[in-house]
């Protein structure tokens, strides 16, 4: 479970990037973070990890408060960034059981977990190879990879389909439907409003860094009583904004 209450930051002072928001994102939910370019959704994710503080507001973790007890907090999730051109220089192997030495993930139980990764990710034969050899969406695939290997309860992505092959995407849309069935979170952000009608069972709305809805697609749909798709309401509502 994330919870933010009234959470702001601005780069430089004067305008907001994130304007006093409030987000609950439940358990056993996935949870769809819908906005334009520069609305606002990967600096709310970056508050929420703690690479970067709010200015007032305070975020939680299941529970725990990400600026009182910053490490307790990054235990509960695994964060997949906007972009995947990290640790470059370390095979993709080598960064797996990086991640897994961070997250005192034991070795006896590694192997199992990147075997059946990789083999689900289709990157078994790319392990021996160095990340910088790879294509964007390989990259992100490892990124992905080395979240999942530490069995966070909490997932925060940030646009994690972007770059992916269809059937990569395919395969982490399905993974995301197992975590939240099996009762843990889900928050991604995307603005791919196809993939978030489908795949989402909420979605929070932000523009200009103020959530302007939350809730389930039948609510928005009833709110604005229209039967319309995704896409069509978001460009209406983010239009009159
Ligand atoms: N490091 C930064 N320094 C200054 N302004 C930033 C920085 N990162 C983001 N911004 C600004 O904050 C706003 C929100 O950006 P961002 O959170 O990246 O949006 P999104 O992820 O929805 O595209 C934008 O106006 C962006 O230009
Ligand atoms: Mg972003």
């Amino acid at each position: 479970m994330i919870q933010l209450n009234n959470v702001s930051k601005s780069y430089n002072g004067t305008k907001k990037a994130v304007d006093n928001i409030d987000l609950t994102i439940n358990d056993g939910e996935i949870f769809g973070f819908i906005g334009h370019n520069g609305a606002g959704k990967t600096t709310t994710m970056k508050m929420i990890t703690g690479i970067i503080q709010p200015d007032i507001g305070n975020i939680k973790i299941n529970g725990v408060d990400v600026v009182k007890d910053p490490l307790k907090s990054k235990q509960q999730f695994g964060y997949v960034p906007d972009s995947p051109d990290m640790f470059l220089r370390l095979t993709g192997l080598e960064y797996l059981n990086f991640m897994a030495d961070v997250y005192d993930v034991p070795v006896s139980s590694r192997k199992d977990k990147i075997e059946s990764l990789s083999s689900r990710f289709e990157m078994k034969e790319a392990l021996n190879d160095k990340i910088q050899s790879y294509s964007h969406g390989m990259r992100q695939k490892i990124v992905i990879m080395g979240v999942l290997i530490h069995e966070p309860s909490v997932w925060i992505l940030d646009e994690p389909m972007t770059g992916l092959d269809p059937k990569a995407s395919f395969t982490l849309k399905q993974m995301m439907r197992e975590h939240a069935d099996n009762g843990k979170t889900v928050f991604f952000s995307t603005h791919v409003l196809e993939v978030a009608e489908k795949l989402c069972d909420k979605v929070a709305i932000i523009n200009k860094g103020k959530i302007i809805f939350s809730g389930t697609l039948e609510e928005l749909k009833e709110h604005f009583k229209t039967n319309e798709s995704l896409e069509k309401i978001f460009l209406e509502m983010t239009e009159n904004e």
